[in-house]
């Protein structure tokens, strides 16, 4: 079992206390004694009270929804979400309640999770759950239209969301860090990331290669086997290139070796060069996991001089002092005692480690290499170290974020992002059956779709022709489709008239990571190509929970931090349980269109050619959409104003 890192040592002797007292209010007074003694151990021992032994004695996974004791189909779809999060092949730390991102959790502690689940079996449609960071309150009267459960993660007063809040609130037991998808139970295993992943990686190499020339034989160097980063090797497989994928922990490397997500494993440095060299010559296209620091292989690769076309990073820069980076010249074990014991002096050792990333790097970039910041906060922590990252205009770093390049322009602002179902069945048939709903979905739209998507058309099309025989289900029976409104709405529209005329044979659930077009406020990633200054302003994502929530979800959320980290972003999500009722297709038209007109119009006004339009496009199409559109100020108006 790979169990989360002990975390760093914070609370006082009397916030100890208090981390107990909380702990203990999930019980009864005669239960106090014996479990202080446990919590305050488990506190003591791994910075945290996870409760471990109230982790029922079941096995957690995804169960066919008619196996969930609930009253609502709502409640039992929730209920296989969070199990499918929580499920030991799925998530990262499942022992300690964490689906992945190092820190990104479901429960704070086994006693949430068992409370909430009685509440979800329990739960009438005229009711709704309320969740704070893994504690749910409590059942509250509502209606059949509202959404059935509300949850928060991390929300914080905003002065209080440094990396250091989030641990001492975090063993105190009053919030969590939910990430994006693990706090919302939509996570669906790699293969959401996956798709991500390959588009980026695709577009890269459209951006660094000729027309004529193919990825075959070109190297892709990163790091990071975890929980996303682990989609990698197999994105770029599907793109085509070889990838060199560094990883610290032997038994991540080792994990996604043996689901097949990586071709090869070395743990040897001259292996792995002579390897490499041998798929340059034969125009191979690899994947190769370097069990090792990442730092290493950029300053070997330099000495060997390998060209590496692309380069990125997916450490979990975004918690980079308590296990999310793992610094040069430190074994992993050793890396691990020093962040707990010692944590000033590994601080020290991670800045160090970014700052020889970053300049070989640097060589590496002016030979030719494209680099990029892969939204994991890499080029933000490089930059707090000292590295040399930043542009001569000491604002901007000197590389672009992939949302920047590349997911920004050519997927958000057009609506295009991570939409994704699930098929509540369990049964494989019934996903195939999706797959080739939503394949002829596109098709339909991709024929008369106007040129500025038809790569994006194309690409997807492509993508999910070729889903099934990718074997990327690992977890629940899910499926992820880069869709824009259009594409969405017309896919779940079909989903619902199948499951209504018994085609497909239980609900299937709608939802989308929060790293998307309109879910996700964050400077540093999905907001990155806005440039009006409003990248640091959340009000998109607090539109898009609140709206979505009157429009029709089945359950909402919103974040403090997913992805990069607390404290830098405010991400919202949604899921919507399709039920074949014509209820159910009002309200995925209604939400869903707002889902990614809201982020699209947001994206409009703040300039972005793509956006303008898409918005305009869609104005035309609804006539009840009305957006305030941007005036486009001259240059040269501006140019002599303030001198
Ligand atoms: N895949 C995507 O599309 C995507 C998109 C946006 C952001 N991200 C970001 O990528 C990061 C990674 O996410 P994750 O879920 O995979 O996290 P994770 O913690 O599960 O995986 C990161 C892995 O990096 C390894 N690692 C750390 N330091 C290393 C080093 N110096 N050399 C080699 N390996 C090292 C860790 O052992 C760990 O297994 C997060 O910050 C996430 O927000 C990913």
């Amino acid at each position: 079992m790979n169990h989360a890192p002990k975390r760093k040592e914070i609370l006082s002797r009397d916030e100890k206390k208090l981390a107990i007292r909380n702990a203990l209010r999930y019980f009864p007074p005669a239960w106090h004694s014996e479990l202080s003694a446990e919590f305050a151990m488990e506190l003591e021992k791994y910075g945290r009270i996870y409760m471990y032994r109230f982790k029922p004695g079941y096995k957690i996974h995804a169960r066919p929804i008619s196996e969930y004791p609930a009253k609502t189909v709502e409640g039992a779809a929730i209920m296989l979400m969070i199990q499918n999060n929580l499920d030991p092949e799925v998530a990262q730390h499942p022992e300690e309640l964490i689906t992945y991102g190092g820190n990104g959790a479901v429960f704070q502690n086994w006693a949430q999770y068992l409370l909430t689940m009685q509440y979800l079996a329990n739960m009438t449609n005229e009711q709704t759950l309320h969740m704070y960071s893994g504690h749910p309150m409590g059942l509250f009267p509502s209606s059949k239209e509202a959404p059935r459960v509300v949850i928060t993660n991390g929300m914080m007063i905003p002065n209080y969301s440094s990396q250091d809040d989030w641990e001492k609130f975090n063993a105190l037991g009053v919030t969590q860090y939910g990430q994006m998808t693990a706090g919302s139970y939509m996570y669906i295993g790699p293969q959401g990331i996956v798709h991500g992943t390959a588009i980026t990686v695709m577009n890269a190499f459209r951006k660094v290669l000729l027309k004529t020339e193919s990825p075959n034989g070109k190297i892709f160097l990163t790091a990071g086997l975890g929980g996303m980063s682990g989609a990698q090797p197999k994105a770029g497989n599907i793109a085509g290139c070889i990838t060199v994928c560094a990883e610290v922990n032997e038994a991540a490397a080792t994990k996604r070796y043996s689901q097949g997500w990586v071709d090869e494993l070395h743990d040897d440095m001259d292996s792995l060069i002579r390897r490499t060299k041998q798929a340059i010559a034969g125009n191979e296209i690899l994947s190769l996991a370097y069990v090792g620091n990442v730092v290493d292989v950029w300053e070997r690769f330099y000495e060997e001089e390998l060209f590496i076309h692309l380069g990125s990073d997916q450490t979990s820069l975004h918690n980079p002092w308590a296990g999310g980076y793992y610094p040069t010249g430190l074994t992993f074990e050793e890396a691990n005692i020093m962040m707990a014991e010692n944590p000033e002096l590994f601080k020290e050792k991670v800045q160090e480690s970014l700052r020889r990333q970053v300049n070989a790097i640097n060589k590496h970039s002016e030979k030719g290499t494209y680099f990029f910041d892969y939204g994991n906060a890499f080029l933000l922590e490089a930059s707090r170290a000292g590295a040399d990252v930043m542009s001569e205009n000491n604002i901007d770093f000197k590389y672009p974020s992939y949302v920047q390049d590349i997911l920004g322009p050519m997927c958000f602002d057009f609506g295009f992002g991570p939409f994704r179902w699930v098929c509540t069945s369990g049964n494989p048939e019934d996903l195939q059956k999706t797959d080739e709903i939503a394949l002829s979905v596109m098709q339909k739209i991709r024929n008369s779709a106007p040129e500025e998507i038809q790569q994006q058309m194309e690409d997807n099309i492509k993508w999910i022709r070729e889903a099934d025989s990718n074997k990327l289900v690992v977890g629940s029976q899910a499926r992820i489709l880069y869709a824009d409104a259009e594409g969405r709405i017309k896919i779940a529209q079909a989903f619902n008239k199948a499951v209504s005329s018994g085609k497909i044979s239980a609900p299937i659930v709608l939802g989308r990571d929060h790293h998307d077009v309109s879910g996700t406020d964050s400077p540093f990633r999905e907001t990155s190509n806005i440039y009006d200054g409003s990248q640091f302003t959340a009000d998109m994502a607090i539109h898009n929970v609140i709206g979505d929530s009157f429009r029709g979800a089945s359950w909402v959320s919103i974040h403090n931090g997913g992805g990069v980290g607390w404290g830098e972003v405010i991400n919202g999500g949604f899921g919507m349980v399709l039920d074949g009722s014509a209820g159910a297709s009002k309200r995925l038209k209604n939400m869903l269109f707002f889902d990614v007109n809201n982020g699209i119009s947001r994206r409009s006004w703040a300039r972005n050619k793509e956006a303008l339009f898409a918005i305009k496009r869609e104005m035309k199409r609804s006539p009840n959409l009305k957006v305030t559109l941007p005036n486009i100020v001259a240059d040269k108006l501006l140019d002599g104003l303030f001198e």
